[in-house]
């Protein structure tokens, strides 16, 4: 099995050194499919780093994070939250877009645990780089990216969960399932998506004394 940690002097120590390397990956088999690697992007120093799952199919065509139907529902709730993207580090667990085809169309699949513990070098290089105070993970597997293990997002969601290298996790849903409710139940879910983003701001207001 491959190894899925990379030790610290091995990791790429520049954002054009970790995007090169992605684009080269082949160690797990999504590598093979997607048209290209898909790096974070955002300033090489940011207080905030967002985490989603993978990019979309409009995020493998553009080849940048959440430019597709989830990154405007974040767009708009980072909007609201008083928080600016340009400042943000956008990224994702997994580097590369991992779909079946239908006919023409592109169906996104989910990663599977394995494959996003092997992606994690890459995040884990990200965040030696960019070294942000608070990195919020939307999504299980954006949690798992981050930790490396699973964790509900209803029971860990509100509430800082501190991190080895001294920085800071937060939790939320994926703006995708927001897209995919109806009713009060995306009201309330909405509701509970914009109030996280809410406590994020506040920590890094916190955080920036
Ligand atoms: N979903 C994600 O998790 N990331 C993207 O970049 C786009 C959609």
């Amino acid at each position: 099995m491959a190894n899925t940690e990379l030790e610290p002097e091995e990791r790429p120590k520049t954002l054009s050194a970790v995007d090169a390397a992605i684009h080269a990956c082949r160690r797990c088999p999504i590598g093979f499919l997607a048209n290209t690697a898909v790096m974070g992007e955002g300033p090489k120093r940011a207080a905030l780093m967002i985490v989603g799952e993978q990019p979309g199919d409009q995020e493998d065509r553009a080849g940048r994070p959440f430019v597709g139907p989830s990154g405007r529902v974040l767009d708009a709730a980072l909007e609201r939250a008083g928080i600016d993207r340009r400042q943000v580090y956008v990224t994702n667990a997994v580097k590369h877009f991992k779909y079946v085809q239908r006919g023409k169309r592109r169906l996104h699949q989910s990663p599977t645990t394995k494959e996003i513990d092997i992606c994690r070098w890459w995040n884990e290089a990200e965040r030696a780089i960019v070294k942000p105070q608070v990195i919020l993970a939307c999504g299980g597997s954006a949690v798992r990216g981050v930790l490396g293990k699973s964790m509900a997002i209803s029971r860990a969601r509100g509430r800082p969960h501190p991190l080895d290298d001294g920085s800071e996790l937060w939790v939320t849903v994926h703006p995708s399932y927001l897209l995919r409710l109806r009713d009060e139940m995306k009201e309330e879910q909405e509701a509970l998506f914009q109030a996280d983003l809410a406590a994020v701001t506040e920590r890094l207001a916190e955080l920036a004394g």
